[in-house]
């Protein structure tokens, strides 16, 4: 058993994952700044034997220095998330993501840390234009002068440090470039479609759409996606790869909508809105995003393959729960 830190373990998907390592019998070291995490997502085993939170930044360096002392696997996770937090606060987006993901890395090479999972992005394949994207892909990342691509920039500049130390140092670096990850615990608030759009239905609508909805997605279960990362960092041959983690059954937005609608309340409308009454003049986003999943599946022998209808009725039964409906 390992003892483990999982930065942003308080997150929606960091908290899947300590419930994961912790079920698993390894030690947990949670560090986590509530920023766009909360405390609650780890009531089910807060009171666990195993398991240390510390409330704090990973942008506090002696702190972060403390957490990783004796540490033999990190899940790095935290992080500045979600398109509306981004683009209203890219300088937060830079300094979250870069410096202290360099100083992680140092720390981990220095001491005893002998696996290291970076959670990365689809965002950094930018705007992509083919169907279905690959690990070795070009990146196609808009302009400086669009903040929002701050985000798949600063996941791309920590890919590079990443596979760097590895180089250099032989650190047993793992990169996994999550696609949209839902489930029970997301929240809308920094812009997360599903999330948003049941929250919206189960108030009785309407469901707003940015554009025209002709966008196309692909959702993984955040249970699969957490497997997927435990497996890989016990996975050897994955030291060193960059991986993408989803799902790769397509949906546009617009039949998102309509699906959940049928689910939760066929009388809810559906409200389409510019991107610029969202998130503002600069804004630009992506018409597909579809990954392709071979290399995930050859070197772990599985892959996210929940379907959405099941994953929806698992979310709305959450929400349902937590509106007290
Ligand atoms: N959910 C998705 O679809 C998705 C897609 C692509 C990538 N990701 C990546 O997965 C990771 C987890 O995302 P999530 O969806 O669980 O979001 P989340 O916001 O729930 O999790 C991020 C966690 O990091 C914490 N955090 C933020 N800044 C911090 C700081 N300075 N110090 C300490 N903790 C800090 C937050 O409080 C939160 O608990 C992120 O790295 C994100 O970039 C998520």
């Amino acid at each position: 058993m390992a003892k483990c830190l999982v930065t942003g373990g308080a997150g929606f998907i960091g908290s899947n994952l300590t419930e994961l390592l912790l079920n698993q019998g390894h030690d947990v070291i949670v560090l986590d700044d509530l920023s766009t995490g909360r405390a609650n997502n780890l009531t089910a085993v807060s009171e666990h034997s195993n398991l240390t939170i510390r409330t704090g930044s990973i942008t506090d360096s002696v702190l972060l220095a403390d957490v990783v002392h004796g540490v033999e696997v990190i899940y790095h996770l935290a992080a500045a998330v979600g398109v509306k937090l981004v683009a209203d606060d890219p300088l937060r987006t830079i300094e979250t993501n870069i410096y202290p993901t360099e100083q992680l890395l140092r720390l981990a090479a220095q001491g005893n840390v002998k696996k290291f999972f970076l959670a990365s992005t689809s965002e950094v394949y930018g705007k992509h234009p083919g169907e279905a994207w690959v690990e070795d892909d070009d990146l196609h990342l808009g302009p400086t002068s669009r903040p929002r691509w701050a985000y798949g920039c600063s996941k791309a500049i920590d890919e590079f440090l990443a596979l760097a130390y590895f180089q250099k140092y032989g650190l047993g670096v793992t990169i996994g470039r999550f696609f949209n990850v839902v489930g029970p615990r997301q929240v809308g608030n920094y812009g997360m479609v599903v999330p948003r759009f049941v929250e919206a239905a189960l108030k009785g609508g309407p469901i707003t759409i940015y554009d025209d909805g002709s966008q196309v997605r692909c959702f993984g279960h955040v249970n699969e996606v957490v497997a997927c990362v435990n497996a890989l960092v016990e996975e050897d041959s994955a030291a060193g790869r960059v991986f993408n983690i989803g799902s790769d059954q397509a949906i546009s937005i617009l039949d998102l909508a309509k699906l959940i609608i049928s689910k939760v309340d066929p009388k809810v409308e559906i409200k389409f809105v510019p991107y610029r009454e969202a998130y503002g003049d600069d804004f630009e986003d992506v018409q597909r995003r579809v990954p392709n999943t071979s290399r995930l599946f050859e070197t772990i022998g599985k892959r996210p393959t929940m379907p959405l209808d099941q994953i929806l009725d698992d979310i709305i039964a959450w929400k349902r729960q937590t509106m007290g409906q």
